[in-house]
């Protein structure tokens, strides 16, 4: 009995030095050293779209910071009052604040800044690119960043980084490119405004509510500095999202068609154009005061518009 139980505990001994010296082999030298490498490529193929649940922050000074963050995201135009100069929130574009995947999605983020832009000329630190939004998007004054607000937003979107690792490529940033749409017809778009838009954007471009229909246009939108007043942006936003629940559904013309529509009309001005793309690259398709200027007396060129310059 003694002799049977030391001859299995000696096989249990063998057993397990042998498959550990197996599984050393298979792997190689590279994954046993003792610092953890990635091997190539593989940074980007398996981060997944997994946003953190708001329901996990944690308790105590940082969580609130987050949860404020959160808040201010949602109800921008409210709770940031001062700095906002137009009725929309962040998640009038960044749905639900930032966490759904096509919708302008703002997870991994403190991953991959700071980082160069070309539009700015400059390179940006992720309260620079808040506050981007803040003078264009939300037609408003730049937060500081020695603010509660700004201190909020950071925490909360270091939160929604959590896992994407640093340098990390991120499958689901928007490209840094629209694709290419054909020619659009702005009395085509009129029609699919009335019939797929109005009812949540208001017949006037108004809006309904920052987060039921937020204003597409006039004084309480975006103004022409925004990214969304690139029409091929625009058209490419709208084609995945909207009408908001059946993302996908608009062709690639009726898509171009209701942007065109839309970035027809006027809106708040930015006063910044000429600084921006101070390098060079400064796209065709910036929807400024001239281009409505010139759909209004039928002098506009969509064809050169739409053309993405290889
Ligand atoms: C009118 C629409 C709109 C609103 C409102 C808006 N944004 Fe944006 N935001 C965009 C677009 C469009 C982009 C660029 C994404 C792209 O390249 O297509 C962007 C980009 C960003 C980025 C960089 C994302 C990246 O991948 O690098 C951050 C950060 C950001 N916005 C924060 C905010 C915050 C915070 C607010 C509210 C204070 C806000 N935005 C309001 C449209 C908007
Ligand atoms: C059922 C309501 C609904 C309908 C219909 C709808 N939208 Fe939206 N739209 C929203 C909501 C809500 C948002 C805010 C972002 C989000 O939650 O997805 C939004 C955001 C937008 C934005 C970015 C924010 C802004 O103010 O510019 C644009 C542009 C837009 N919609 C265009 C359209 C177009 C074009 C159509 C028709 C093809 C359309 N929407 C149909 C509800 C709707």
């Amino acid at each position: 009995m003694k002799n049977s139980l030391a001859i299995i505990i000696g096989f249990l001994i063998f057993g397990s030095l042998f498959v550990g010296w197996k599984i050393s082999q298979d792997l190689g030298p590279a994954e046993t050293a003792t610092a953890p490498q990635q091997s190539e490529g593989t940074a980007s193929s398996t981060i997944e779209f997994n946003p953190p649940s708001m329901d996990d922050v944690p308790d105590g000074p940082l969580g609130e910071s987050i949860k404020y963050g959160y808040d201010l995201m949602m109800e921008t135009n409210t709770l940031a009052d001062e700095y906002v100069g137009n009725n929309l929130s962040c998640a009038s574009c960044h749905a639900n604040g930032g966490t759904v995947k096509d919708e302008a999605p703002m997870i991994g983020l403190t991953a991959v800044y700071p980082e160069y832009r070309p539009r700015e000329g400059d390179v940006y630190t992720l309260e620079d690119r808040i506050n981007g939004c803040m003078i264009r998007s939300m037609n408003g004054k730049m937060i500081p960043e020695d603010s509660k607000e700004m201190r909020a937003m950071i925490a909360y979107l270091h939160y929604m980084s959590e896992g994407v690792p640093t340098g990390a490529e991120i499958p689901w940033r928007a490209a840094k490119e629209p694709k290419q749409f054909p020619v659009p017809s702005v009395e085509d778009g009129e029609k699919v405004y009335a019939q797929s838009c109005a009812a949540c954007h208001a017949a006037d471009g108004g809006g309904t509510g920052s987060n039921t229909g937020p204003a597409v246009w006039g004084e309480n939108s975006f103004n022409d500095g925004a990214g969304m007043s690139r029409l091929t942006k625009m058209a490419g936003y709208v084609q995945k999202n909207m009408p908001k629940g059946q993302g996908g559904t608009l062709t690639d013309q009726q898509a171009i068609d209701v942007a065109s529509y839309i970035l027809s009309h006027d809106r708040p001005e930015f006063k910044g154009h000429e600084g921006d793309w101070p390098k060079g690259g400064r796209p065709a398709d910036i929807m400024n005061k001239e281009k409505r200027e010139q759909v209004k007396n039928g002098t506009i060129d969509w064809e050169e518009l739409v053309t993405i310059k290889k």
